[in-house]
Formats: structure tokens, sequence, C-alpha cells
């Protein structure tokens, strides 16, 4: 028996079990990983919390890295043969937060050495949303863009994708994560009261001219306000703000959007690619036993983890 994280019913964390589960034997184009680290994602509870009731029970966790210990018929992942053995990461699937889980090859990659587990376990929701975002705003060599949440884990995989295509950013974080801006090439500013005058200052005081894009990893008014006031609308994103996006017709995107979901499954090998050559760390902040998966959602939601959060089985 392998034991996965269930949520019986939309609701809260205590909602969230974890559970005696058979592992169904891969199908044709399926393989079985033993997990060796989930990533976590304040998705993992938000989608608990606001779920369809007709959803449920769910089995929880987007992403994995583990090793391959069954593959089923005529089976190749998106990065070729697979054997027993192999080791792997897994992005989009559900069911991660688990000792052991079946899931499509499809949204399988092999794993390069270079690449830690816990690393790897978090690499591709965050990663994926982030070039999505950069994607979606048309950002490009030379242009300055604005990051709401620089410091979180979208934010610092917006900042070295970003480094990579040569884009220059501003972005806002607490005072305490403004080396982690910094770290990842880019220019902090404390959010709050100011934010939009201090956002000048940063670009004039770096001779970039003026920001062509604002990408909001947060969700606030004030980063959508802030935002609206210094680039066009149509070269802003939120991947937080979805009721106010909808209201005043801002691009809003999520990995349950069709569009979203090609251009991230897409983009998934060159984010292997980046993070084996060293150019798109991930910062894992804590790691937990599988076991204390609630413990370890309410650090995260607590809205300042410093990286991202790694769960062991
Ligand atoms: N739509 C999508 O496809 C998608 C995908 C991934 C994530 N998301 C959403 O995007 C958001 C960020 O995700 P994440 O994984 O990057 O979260 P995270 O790692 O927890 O980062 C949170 C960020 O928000 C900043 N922050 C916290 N309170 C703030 C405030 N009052 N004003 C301005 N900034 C504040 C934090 O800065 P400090 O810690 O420095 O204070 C940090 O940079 C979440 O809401 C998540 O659900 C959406």
């Amino acid at each position: 028996m392998a034991q996965q994280w269930i949520a019986s019913r939309p609701g809260d964390l205590d909602v969230f079990a974890l559970t005696e589960v058979d592992t169904p034997a891969p199908g044709p184009g399926e393989v079985t990983i033993r997990v060796r680290a989930a990533g976590m994602n304040p998705a993992d509870y938000k989608h608990v919390a606001g779920g369809d009731p007709a959803d449920f029970p769910k089995a929880v966790g987007y992403e994995v890295a583990g090793t391959v210990v069954a593959v089923g018929p005529d089976t190749e992942i998106v990065t070729g043969p697979v054997a027993e053995g192999d080791e792997v990461l897994a992005f989009r699937i559900s069911g991660g937060w688990a000792t052991e889980v079946t899931v499509a090859a499809k949204d399988v990659l092999h794993r390069p050495a270079e690449v830690g587990v816990e690393q790897a376990a978090n690499l591709l929701l965050a990663g994926s949303t982030a070039a999505e975002m950069l994607h979606v705003t048309g950002a490009s060599a030379g242009e300055a863009i604005l990051v709401h949440g620089a410091s979180g884990a979208v934010g610092v995989s917006v900042l070295q994708q970003a480094a990579v295509l040569g884009v220059h950013v501003v972005g806002t974080a607490s005072e305490a994560n403004h080396d982690v801006v910094r770290r990842y090439g880019g220019v902090p500013v404390t959010y709050g009261e100011g934010l939009e005058q201090r956002v000048r200052d940063a670009v004039a005081e770096q001779g970039w001219g003026r920001v062509d894009a604002a990408l909001d990893c947060v969700g606030t008014d004030e980063a959508l306000d802030v935002s609206l006031a210094l680039v066009a609308k149509e070269r802003l994103v939120t991947i937080a703000a979805f009721q106010r996006a909808e209201a005043e017709g801002i691009r809003a995107i999520a990995g349950r959007m069709a569009a979203s979901q090609a251009y991230r499954d897409g983009v998934r090998t060159e984010l292997v690619r980046l993070a084996r050559e060293g150019r798109l760390e991930v910062p894992v902040a804590r790691t937990y036993p599988l076991d204390q998966a609630v413990e370890a959602a309410a650090f995260l939601r607590g809205q300042h983890p410093g990286g991202k959060i790694a769960l062991v089985p």
C-alpha cells in the first residue's frame, strides 16, 4: 500500500488526510514513480478551498521528483525511452503528495543529476508560470519589467528567466528579502505605500527610462494599481487577482486554462535544461516529512516562506 494525501471535500486544511491507497499498475502511456520529494504550491490548498464539490475526493500535489518503479507497455516519457530505476520529475500531475503515484508519461521528464531532488520537485509549476508571464507580456531583451512578489517562488523564477532573456527587473519584496531579489539579478523595492514612486526612482537610477511591462505574482490592489499607473494594460499580467482582472479586462493566466496548459507543457524541457546548466535555481526554504504536509501548508500560507517547500516521504 502507498500513502497519499487526499482532500475529502472543499475546505480548509482540516479536510486533508493521509490515506492508505493502492497504486494502480501503469497502463500504456503511464509510469509509476516512487516519490522522493513532492513539491508544494499555494495552488495545492487554494484548489481545495475553492474547489468544485464534484471533483472530490481529490488527491493533492501537482509535482514530484522520484524514481520510476514500473513502466506501462509501449511507454516513453517526454525526454525519451524510460526504464525502472530512472530518476525523473513529473508535472502537471495530481496526487503527488504521496509515497508512490502512477501518472501519465507525457508529464514525466528525466531528472538531470545536477538538479537536486527537492529542487526538481519544485521546478516546473512556478517555473512554467514564470515563463508564461514573460511570454504573454512580451518581455524582450533590453526592456525593464516590474515584478510584484519577486522574492516568492514564481518571482524568483521570473528573475532568473528574465536574466536569461536580457530583461531588466525591478522586483517588490519585503525588506528582509531584498538580498534574494539582488541575488537573482533584480533591483529590489519594498511594497507598501509609496510603491509607485519607489519604482520610478529605481528605474531612473538604473537609467532604464521606463517600465515596459508588469508581472503580478501577488494580487493586491496595490500591485495592480501601481502596474496600471506605469505600463499599458496589454503589457500587464496577473496570476493572483482573478476577480479584478475579469472586472477590468486585465489579462490573468492560470494552469487550468487550456492555452496556459499548452504553453507551460511546452516549456518544461527548456526549464529542466536551464536548471541543469545552473541558470535556474530553485531555493528550497524547508523540507517536511510527508506526514506533516498540513503543517507545511500552513507555513507556506503564511505568505513569506522565503523559498520552496519539499515534502519528503
Ligand atoms: N495563476 C497561476 O497559474 C499561478 C501559478 C503559481 C502561483 N500562483 C499564485 O501566485 C501567487 C504567488 O505564488 P508563489 O508560489 O510565488 O508564492 P510565495 O512563494 O509564497 O511568494 C509570495 C510573494 O508575495 C510577496 N508578498 C506577500 N505579501 C505581500 C503583500 N502584502 N504585498 C506585496 N507582496 C507580498 C512575498 O514577499 P515577501 O515574502 O518578501 O514579503 C513573496 O514575494 C500565489 O497567490 C499563488 O497562488 C498562480
